[in-house]
């Protein structure tokens, strides 16, 4: 089942296949945050994550309980004068609709080709598991770690990851570490080892419109009466221009340009932009600002997005009917400095200027992260560049990414401690959509390129 070709030095094929088929009995498991319905499949998956880090040695675990998903815990902290890793991950997965577009089924995980298909195989169970099997690998070969090592792994993290933080901000003693390492991010291409060095944050929430006190006749008040459905479209359109300029007063203030550095190593990357638009979107032409690359576009520019509309009559055939109400599901993407509060109260502003008349429009916040950017000056990313470059032979590449992983910015701003992100996704493995899928190359080579990481990092 091993891919030829690839030189698989650290950890040996037997135990990958055993991972391999862990894996897929963790990724049978529905969790999905954004569904209450799934909250049983949520603690099955904490139970799962929780009994294979104690499998893979851990001498502590535990299950952080609050409000929210259980937070797992796991240390192996026999190593007095060394680095302490703190590798994060999260265990909760997307909803798998639509689910008529999956070529099988999102929860019983498939293997075709190369790739492994199933919902969170890629983001972040299949990365997760990397991480995990990596401190297995090495302390089944040698007993011991060459670090200290931790393990926080979240719940909710495609739900915006909110309890996260108020456990963050209590400081807790049990999470000292040097660095945190994600594995949660994608690589350039597939022979390309990669180092994401910024995400993008987030503020999510709902436009609410209100008209008439109930759904009306169309044929009989059209005219005279308004139109949430209408309403919530003019709303969106003076939120973003055809162009794809926010027109939120006050958005762009804070923005910030890449560095020199950065947009030199992002011109370096291989990139055609005819085949990103054919091969990885899919539509006719692409859109966004005027005058910014698809990097800048993606990685060091805000955009704002429309997630879905609900209202009026979706059914079959026709009704003629003026909907009472409508809501649209909206997010924006923020990018270094601009800052979640101070976003949320311009979004809130624009969409109540915004509002026409005989309608009510109000903007309700479901959860918001901000953006980071990471000192790639860190020994801890050198040494992951390192790793990552013996592992794969060849060279590291620096990129940013434009999705959000919340807690990011709060490692760094309630614990002070820098990110190390190095993920083993592929652009082309369907986040969030169907026919999610791992490339199993880079499963095996992330659980060998992290083990070989805890050995560079012993001092
Ligand atoms: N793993 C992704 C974020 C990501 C994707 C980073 C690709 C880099 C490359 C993460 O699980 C995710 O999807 N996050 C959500 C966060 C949100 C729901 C708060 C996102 O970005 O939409
Ligand atoms: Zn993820």
């Amino acid at each position: 089942m091993l891919a030829d070709g690839y030189n698989f030095m650290v950890s040996s094929n037997e135990f990958k296949q055993q991972a391999l088929s862990q894996l897929i009995e963790l990724l049978r498991i529905p969790s999905i945050s954004a569904l209450p319905e799934h909250k049983a499949d949520i603690e099955r998956a904490a139970g799962f994550i929780e009994s294979a880090l104690k499998t893979a040695g851990m001498t502590r675990t535990g299950q952080i309980r609050g409000a929210g998903n259980p937070l797992v815990y796991g240390e192996w902290l026999g190593a007095p004068d060394q680095p302490t890793i703190l590798f994060y991950g999260h265990y909760d997965v997307q909803p798998p609709d639509p689910l008529d577009e999956w070529k099988s089924e999102p929860f019983s995980p498939t293997i075709r080709g190369d790739n492994l298909y199933a919902r969170g195989a890629s983001d972040d169970k299949g990365q997760t598991w990397i991480l995990i099997k990596a401190v297995e690998w090495l302390l089944t070969r040698d007993g011991r770690l060459p670090v200290n090592v931790k393990f926080l792994i979240e719940g909710e993290e495609e739900s915006g990851g909110e309890h996260i933080e108020a456990y963050l901000a209590s400081k807790p003693a049990q999470l000292a570490a040097g660095a945190v390492v994600i594995c949660d991010t994608e690589m350039f291409a597939p022979e390309m080892p990669t180092i994401c060095t910024g995400l993008r944050g987030l503020v999510y929430g709902e436009i609410h419109v209100e008209g008439a006190r109930q759904d009306l006749h169309s044929g009989v008040y059209g005219g005279a009466a308004p139109n949430p459905l209408q309403a919530l479209a003019e709303i969106i359109c003076a939120l973003k221009d055809k162009d794809g300029r926010i027109r939120i007063p006050g958005f762009y203030d804070r923005v910030e340009k890449p560095s020199p550095a950065e947009v030199e190593a992002w011109a370096s990357l291989p990139f055609d932009e005819e085949k990103y638009r054919e091969a990885e979107v899919g539509s006719p032409a692409l859109t966004g600002e005027p005058g910014f690359s698809v990097f800048e576009r993606t990685w060091a520019r805000p955009t704002f997005e429309v997630h879905g509309i609900r209202g009026g009559f979706t059914g079959e055939g026709a009704k003629t009917v003026i909907p009472a109400r409508a809501v649209a599901k909206v997010s924006t993407r923020l990018v270094a400095s601009q800052q979640p509060g101070e976003a949320i109260d311009q979004i809130t502003t624009a969409v109540a200027a915004a509002c026409p008349k005989g309608v009510k429009a109000q903007f309700k916040l479901l959860h918001a992260a901000a953006p980071s950017l990471v000192n790639t000056a860190s020994p801890y990313i050198a040494k992951a560049a390192a790793a990552l470059q013996e592992t794969f032979g060849a060279r590291t590449v620096y990129m940013r990414s434009g999705g959000s992983i919340p807690v990011v910015g709060l490692f760094d701003r309630h614990l002070g401690i820098p990110s190390v992100m190095m993920g083993f996704g592929l652009p082309d493995d369907n986040l969030h959509s169907p026919n999610e899928k791992f490339y199993l190359p880079n499963f095996y080579r992330g659980i060998d390129a992290t083990a070989r990481y805890l050995e560079m990092l012993a001092a």
